[in-house]
């Protein structure tokens, strides 16, 4: 069982093989030796953080926020699954979108590393940085769609924005996203024109265009009736198994969670309560995530099944 960020000689036992393969994340194989993290090592078996992994594709270490006399984070230690779904979850106020933030350095931490493909992200230069922040796409809770602009020019914005491809390559990749996501023919429709569903998944779409590694979701699926959350965790899945980036999702969905997780981290009282995988999740005997999941009355096994039933069909 991945654990509480309390138990460092037991989860360096736990570090990750580096031979492990991408589509094949050990079991509770995301405990850090934190105290070697600065210098770039992971501590076990001389496994290197400034070196890109197989398995882990950011790995944070020893993060610490505070806004004033709001400690918000405190000793966070957890990597991310390259290729996988990763979901953030926690109380609302916990810290989730805060840490997710840290990901592709729109917040600084106060000590601590994030490290992405063996890059210190806070050690990069601002023209570096930007063209860092290329590997992520992040999708926002709202979609964030500019309402004056069409369904295709919302898409195109970026690519016009950051590369010098023509209109028809442009359109092409448009097309391509929208397709996949199935918002075929809504090109012409302007965001006011959608279901708050059907923005999100545009909001994706746009986030796509780019072809980042890195995939961001802050609670995609809040706001949202029971269907059209299960639209979007179909259109995350869609877009992980499509284009294979590594997802990070935060949510307070237990049944989303339980349908979409490849693994989950629980963030609580400042910390990484405990991560791993959904089995390792759902037989927790940690009180607190006990808690969490049963309060939200929604049986895991149940989730993944009906959901898997219904892709299926
Ligand atoms: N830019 C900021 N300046 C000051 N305080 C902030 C800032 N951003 C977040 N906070 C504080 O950090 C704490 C964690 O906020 P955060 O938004 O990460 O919570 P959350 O877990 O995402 O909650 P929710 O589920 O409601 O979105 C809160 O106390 C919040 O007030
Ligand atoms: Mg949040």
């Amino acid at each position: 069982m991945a654990s509480a960020n309390a138990q460092p000689a037991d989860a360096a036992t736990q570090q990750p093989d580096t031979a492990g393969r991408p589509s094949d994340p050990p079991a509770s194989g995301d405990r850090p030796a934190a105290s070697d993290a600065a210098k770039g090592h992971g501590g076990q078996g001389g496994e290197r953080l400034d070196q890109a992994h197989d398995v882990w594709h950011i790995r944070v270490r020893e993060l610490h926020k505070r806004f004033g006399d709001n400690h918000v984070l405190e000793d966070i230690n957890f990597d991310i699954a390259r290729g996988k779904v990763n979901v953030v979850i926690g109380a609302s106020g916990a810290g989730k979108s805060v840490l997710v933030k840290h990901f592709m350095c729109l917040l600084r931490p106060d000590a601590g590393s994030v490290w992405v493909d063996g890059t210190d992200i806070f050690a990069l230069s601002t023209k570096d940085l930007a063209q860092f922040r290329r590997k992520f796409g992040m999708v926002f809770q709202f979609a964030a769609l500019f309402d004056s602009l069409t369904v295709e020019e919302n898409c195109a914005f970026p690519l016009r924005e950051h590369t010098k491809k023509g209109k028809g390559e442009i359109r092409d990749i448009v097309r391509d996203r929208l397709a996949a996501l199935g918002l075929d023919g809504t090109q012409e429709k302007f965001p006011g024109e959608l279901s708050g569903g059907m923005r999100k998944r545009v909001g994706l779409a746009r986030a796509l265009v780019l072809e980042p590694e890195i995939l961001i979701y802050d609670e995609p699926t809040t706001g949202l009736d029971p269907l059209a959350t299960q639209n979007v965790d179909d259109m995350i899945l869609a877009a992980s198994e499509r284009y294979r980036v590594t997802s990070v999702v935060i949510s307070h969905d237990m049944a989303s969670v339980f349908r979409i997780a490849d693994r989950i981290a629980m963030l609580h009282d400042r910390r990484i309560l405990m991560a791993g995988t959904q089995d390792e999740v759902r037989q927790s005997d940690i009180e607190y995530v006990r808690r969490f999941i049963t309060t939200s009355g929604v049986s895991a096994v149940e989730a993944r099944k009906n959901f898997r039933d219904q892709r299926t069909t």
